[in-house]
């Protein structure tokens, strides 16, 4: 056998299986970018062309964050100071700041000035072993601006070793020039925004934000969602964050890629995404940030054997988390979900949100992404808070 390069003195966590697929004392071999080989030390062929030893290290698939808002302008410190003298984060949105104040900044910036500040902030999530992230549109909600956040997460992705893909979130708040008039501007983004955000090959998902308070109904995201599907693009939802809004029937309904949020889909929505096999993400930073406290239905989601990821959902108002590793944690002590399914959730499950199936596992075949760490026992990336025990990342083999 011929490789180009070979992991070993590691210990690794394949994601094969239903499990954490461990494998010690074991060794990664790289050709052309992709795993050719993984197993046991002791059973590697030879053929390598260049050998890493890791000093015991831990290697996962690189990590995958399958939901952020990366790409904004400004911040909303401010916001959070009134949160902290009382206001709730729904009743800043309906004043007219929240979500829309991040808009009136994203409007005025430039591309490059946008790409400048997403820029350190993708660094951070990388010094942790993410070697995939998505990143949506929606803080524009008009084509002009939507367009030139996607360009700005383009051209951020192409300047850092990392696979970077994109969502249109167009129906993500109701621009003030449509205020009153909801139902309009999800029109618009149906008919007009999607196709030519389509037509310029910006984003490789729809995303949309059904919330009956704050965000668009189920009958106007199904016309985003439509667009979508015309569009050949595969969708994905804001669902059931701040109430039950059948968000993730809908979602399900539409064979979405992920509902994401969930805290209050209910057990009926939650077997249909299953069935559906739409990945349910879970976002603890803002579940944290905004001091939800109503708890994803997780017993439903296990009984369903819905598939479950975690993300940053990283953006200036819900949740400005700069960590993918502290997500583990606060999933496992917010939600209780077990080591396993956190570190799942970041990885395997995680690329299926996104419809990758090239990642998120050590298999032959796979792509050569890995994330490298120096712990002493895979429960240790949930354990720490604030702890970056990232020692390496491979992408693509290099
Ligand atoms: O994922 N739910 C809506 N969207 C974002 C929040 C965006 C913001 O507050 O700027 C979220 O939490
Ligand atoms: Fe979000």
């Amino acid at each position: 056998m011929s490789f180009d390069r070979v992991w070993t003195d590691a210990h690794l966590c394949t994601m094969q299986g239903n499990g954490l697929g461990v494998i010690e004392d074991g060794a990664v071999a790289a050709k052309d970018g992709r795993i050719a080989w993984v197993g046991k030390r002791a059973d590697l062929p030879a053929g390598a062309a260049e050998t890493t030893r890791c000093d015991g290290a831990w290697i996962l698939p690189g990590l995958v964050d399958c939901h952020t808002h990366l790409v904004f302008a400004g911040d909303r410190a401010r916001e959070f100071e009134m949160r902290l003298e009382g206001a709730s984060y729904e009743a800043i949105a309906k004043a007219g700041g929240g979500i829309l104040s991040t808009v009136r900044a994203t409007r005025e910036a430039s591309e490059d000035a946008l790409v400048a500040a997403a820029l350190p902030r993708l660094d951070a999530l990388l010094a942790e072993g993410v070697t995939t992230i998505e990143v949506k549109s929606g803080y524009g909600l008009d084509l002009e601006t939507e367009a030139r956040m996607l360009r700005a997460a383009r051209r951020v992705g192409a300047a850092r070793d990392v696979s970077l893909v994109t969502a249109c979130l167009a129906a993500h708040a109701i621009p003030p020039e449509y205020a009153g008039r909801r139902a309009d501007y999800a029109r618009h983004v149906a008919d007009a925004i999607i196709p030519a955000i389509a037509a310029e090959g910006l984003a490789d998902a729809v995303d949309a934000f059904t919330d009956s308070a704050i965000g668009f109904t189920p009958e106007e995201t199904a016309w985003v969602f439509d667009a979508a599907r015309r569009a050949g693009l595969p969708v994905k939802l804001h669902a059931d964050q701040l109430r039950d809004d059948e968000g993730a029937a809908l979602a399900a309904r539409y064979g979405a890629l992920s509902a994401d949020h969930i805290e209050y889909a209910n057990a009926d929505g939650i077997a249909a995404m299953a069935r559906a096999c739409t990945v349910g993400v879970l976002l603890p930073g803002a579940y944290y940030f905004i001091r939800e406290t109503h708890l994803p239905d997780i017993a439903a989601m296990r009984a369903a054997g819905l598939r479950i990821a975690l993300a940053t959902d990283l953006n200036p108002g819900s949740s400005p988390a700069l960590s993918l590793l502290l997500m583990l944690n606060l999933g496992c002590t917010l939600f209780r979900l077990t080591v396993v399914e956190a570190l799942r959730g970041v990885t395997v499950n995680a690329a299926a949100a996104l419809g990758l199936t090239d990642r998120g596992t050590l298999a032959p075949g796979q792509r050569c992404d890995l994330a490298l760490y120096a712990i002493s026992r895979p429960a240790e990336l949930c354990y720490w808070i604030g702890r970056n025990a990232c020692v390496g990342r491979v992408v693509a083999g290099a």
